[in-house]
């Protein structure tokens, strides 16, 4: 053999056969646990001639291929590309495949040392496949600013698809109010897990969120005060519009929530003719519950409803109208069922599936509605067998605003002390006797604000707690275990570091390993 030969040779092993890191894919730290996971033992590298390929001319996929590009972009310091031909080494290729083998919401990520294919029926299963990518990198691909490599991922094949259609989080914005940005951040959260709904808890006693331009006192009036005697606020229809956007483009659906025929005093004050005895009431800035009601019997009450369902719904391009319906003390109980019942049609009439709180489980509920669990097994019983589905909230498993001990400064502890670990560890389907999988929607962690008032206090009672709620609805409860959960977690602290989120060192979690 000639030496040119061997030269040539050496030449372009120096440009190609680099040595590639051993890496395990089974070992990696991804959450929500994925179905399955086949390790192949080297890595796949992402460096300065990385492009992202896209074949098809699909304007979701190209959107979801920018997503990506973005993301590298920012943290590596490389220029990554969309293309429509892969020519070069080091690709990432994002495929449609409507027969692929993968359900709706599922991906599949195949990792070889020259490439990375990620395939998906949809696009929301690329935008899953990409968190997955993410997280397969090192933590540093989180930062907002250009972090040292080498950026390698493990080689091997990932499949995956969820348990459950519904994974949610909810925002509580009217206790106390947030900002469109600080909205957009919890959306990331979510979309780093794999959430897809979004709920807007967007009125209550203390502040009405939302514009609704046929009704505008509910905002420069109901709007302008919150828990504790802020200023509060309220987002534009615009400002709305651009949060279902943002989430749209995340794949994560809103669901808007206005609370009735309780939790309305600032719809109260705002108008007096919704008062059975047409005085309006004082705004209010404490944390009672239960003490406020529409007037259930007066025309003009049906009239608002409408008004703030049809401008509401217009918006929100979403199955669903959630309209409350918790701790109605102040309302009696057959003006409760008759409201509720009526407000159901409205929903409909609007084309949207009502969600209630369980409450709402005592009513003539239609088939397409759906309860919201969040303390009564009875009423959610009730509702499953009027044929309505539930999404599972137990206030002592899932609700945010727990403390996590009795050392937690901020939160309430009416419910649960809600450890990590016992955030983690329930099922949905064995919690409550005889709702099993069959009825349930999915999942969702409700996030309460009367104690909490700005994004750092947001992010400490959420984090660690949220990605275990995105594994409960992702993953099947075959593959959760609470050892091999908080062994990933603990591996998603410097990720949280990077992503600058303030999260609770829970000593449950070996953080520091
Ligand atoms: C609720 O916690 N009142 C739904």
């Amino acid at each position: 053999m000639s030496r040119l030969l061997l030269t040539i040779t050496a030449l372009g092993c120096l440009i190609s056969c680099e040595t590639r890191t051993p890496k395990d894919l089974s070992k990696e730290s991804i959450i929500p646990r994925p179905a399955s996971i086949t390790a192949t033992g080297s890595s796949f590298r992402i460096t300065g001639s990385t492009s992202i390929v896209i074949t098809e001319g699909d304007s979701d996929l190209e959107w979801v291929g920018q997503y990506l590009a973005g993301l590298l972009s920012e943290s590596t310091g490389f220029d990554i590309d969309l293309v429509d031909e892969n020519k070069g080494s080091e690709s990432i290729i994002l495929k449609i495949d409507p027969e692929g083998p993968i359900g709706e919401e599922g991906y599949e990520l195949n990792i070889t040392e020259d490439e990375l294919t990620l395939t998906a029926t949809q696009p929301a299963g690329i935008f899953y496949g990409i968190q997955t990518v993410r997280q397969l990198l090192p933590a540093g691909i989180e930062s907002s600013t250009p972090q040292e490599g080498p950026w390698e991922i493990a080689t091997g094949t990932i499949l995956d698809n969820p348990r459950y259609g519904y994974r949610g989080a909810m925002l509580d914005v009217a206790r106390h109010f947030f900002s469109v940005e600080d909205v957009k951040r919890y959306i990331d959260f979510l979309a780093y897990y794999k959430m897809n709904v979004l709920h807007l808890h967007l009125s209550d006693d203390q502040g009405w969120r939302i514009e609704i331009k046929s009704w505008p006192n509910l905002t420069s009036h109901g709007g302008s005060t919150e828990v504790g005697g802020g200023e509060g606020g309220y987002y534009t229809q615009d400002n709305y519009r651009e949060i279902v956007k943002y989430a749209n483009d995340r794949y994560i659906t809103i669901v808007p929530e206005i609370d009735m025929p309780g939790h309305t005093n600032a719809a109260l004050a705002s108008y007096a003719e919704l008062n059975c005895d047409n005085k309006a009431r004082e705004l209010y800035t404490g944390t009672e519950v239960g003490f406020s009601s529409l007037c259930t019997d007066k025309e003009i009450t049906y009239e608002f409803i409408d008004d703030v369902i049809r401008e509401l719904s217009e918006m929100t391009p979403g199955p669903y109208f959630h309209i409350g319906g918790d701790e109605s003390h102040a309302t009696k109980k057959e003006d409760y069922l008759y409201f509720v019942e009526r407000v159901q049609s409205i929903v409909n009439k609007y084309g949207k599936r009502m969600i209630g709180w369980d409450e709402t489980g005592q009513t003539q509920l239609l088939p397409n509605s759906v309860v919201q669990f969040w303390n009564s097994s009875e009423y959610s019983l009730q509702a499953v067998a009027k044929g309505a589905k539930v999404i599972m909230s137990p206030a002592k498993k899932t609700y945010m605003d727990m403390k996590y001990d009795s050392t937690t400064s901020l939160g309430y502890d009416w419910a649960a002390y809600i450890e990590v670990d016992d955030g983690y560890q329930w099922d949905p389907a064995e919690y409550v006797d005889g709702l099993t999988d069959e009825n349930i929607l999915g999942v969702e962690a409700p996030l309460w604000s009367e104690t909490v008032t700005n994004m750092e206090e947001i992010e400490y009672m959420v984090f660690p707690r949220l990605p275990g709620y995105a594994e409960i609805g992702w993953t099947s409860a075959v593959l959760r275990d609470w050892e091999n959960y908080s062994e990933r977690l603990s591996n998603h602290g410097d990720r949280f570091e990077a992503m600058e989120i303030d999260f609770y060192r829970s000593e449950l979690v070996p953080w520091d390993k």
